[in-house]
C-alpha cells in the first residue's frame, strides 16, 4: 500500500491527515484574524479594503486558497469517517469504563460542533468571498461587512456569527489538543501545557472575531 492511500485508509494515517489539516486550520485562523482586526481601523474602512483587495488579487493568496480548501476538504471527510468508525466501534465499548464512553462523546460533540461551523462557512463564505470574487457587487467589502452585521437576515446575521463562534471555541477546545495527540507528541511533561495553550486558543481566536459582527451591530445604536 502506498504512503498516500495509507494517509487516508489506516487509522494512524486518518490521525496524522486530521491533525495536520486541523494545525493547518488553525495558523489559517489566526491570520484571517489578524487582517480583520483592521475593521477595527478608525478609518472608514480604507485599509480594511486594501487589504481585502490585496487578497483578491495577490497570486500567492490565490494558491494558498486551493491550499485551503483541500485543507478544509480533508479535514471535514476524515472528521466525517472517524466519527462513523467510532459510532460503529460504539456497540462493542458499552461494558467498557467511563474513558471509552467519554471519548465516544467527545468524538459526538466534536461532529456536531464541526458540523455546525462546516454550516457557518457555507453562510459566510456566501456572504462576502462569492459575492465579491465572483458576483462582483459594487460595494466595498468593507461595505459588505457592516451591511451584513447591522442589517443582514432582519438583524439577527451578527447573532448567528455569535453562537456560531461559541461552537467554533467549544471545536477548538478539543481539536488543539487532540491534534497533537493524533500527532503522537504526547508527553507527560509538555501535554498539560499544550492543553492549556488549546484552551487559552479556543477563548482568544473566537472571541476576537465574534468581537466584530457585536462592535458592527451595536456601533449602529451609538452613533
Ligand atoms: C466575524 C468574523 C469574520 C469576518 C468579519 C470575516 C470576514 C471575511 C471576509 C471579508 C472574507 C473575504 C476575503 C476576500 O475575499 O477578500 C472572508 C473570507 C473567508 N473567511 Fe472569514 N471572516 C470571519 C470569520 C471567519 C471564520 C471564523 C472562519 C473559519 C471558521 C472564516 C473563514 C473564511 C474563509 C475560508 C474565507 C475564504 C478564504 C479567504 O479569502 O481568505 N472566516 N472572511
Amino acid at each position: 500500500m502506498n504512503t498516500i492511500r495509507a494517509l487516508f485508509t489506516v487509522s494512524v494515517g486518518k490521525k496524522i491527515v486530521m491533525g495536520l489539516t486541523g494545525l493547518f486550520l488553525c495558523l489559517f485562523l489566526i491570520v484571517h484574524l489578524s487582517g480583520n482586526l483592521l475593521l477595527f481601523k478608525q478609518d472608514g474602512g480604507a485599509a480594511f479594503n486594501e487589504y481585502s483587495a490585496f487578497m483578491s488579487t495577490s497570486w500567492l493568496i490565490r494558491v494558498m486558497e486551493f491550499v485551503l480548501l483541500f485543507g478544509f476538504l480533508f479535514h471535514i471527510v476524515e472528521g466525517i469517517v472517524l466519527t462513523i468508525e467510532n459510532r460503529r466501534a460504539r456497540p462493542h465499548r458499552y461494558a467498557l469504563n467511563d474513558a471509552s464512553s467519554n471519548s465516544d462523546w467527545t468524538s459526538r460533540t466534536m461532529f456536531v460542533t464541526g458540523s455546525i461551523v462546516f454550516i457557518f462557512l457555507i453562510v459566510h463564505l456566501n456572504t462576502f468571498f462569492v459575492r465579491h470574487r465572483f458576483l462582483h457587487v459594487e460595494e466595498t467589502m468593507y461595505d459588505s461587512v457592516v451591511y451584513a452585521f447591522q442589517r443582514g437576515w432582519n438583524g439577527w446575521y451578527w447573532a448567528f456569527y455569535v453562537v456560531a463562534m461559541v461552537l467554533l471555541a467549544f471545536h477548538l477546545n478539543h481539536g488543539f489538543q487532540s491534534a497533537f495527540q493524533s500527532l503522537g507528541l504526547n508527553h507527560k511533561k509538555y501535554t498539560p501545557l499544550i492543553k492549556k495553550l488549546g484552551l487559552l486558543f479556543a477563548i482568544i481566536v473566537p472571541a476576537g472575531f465574534a468581537s466584530m459582527p457585536i462592535y458592527f451591530y451595536f456601533q449602529q445604536f451609538v452613533k
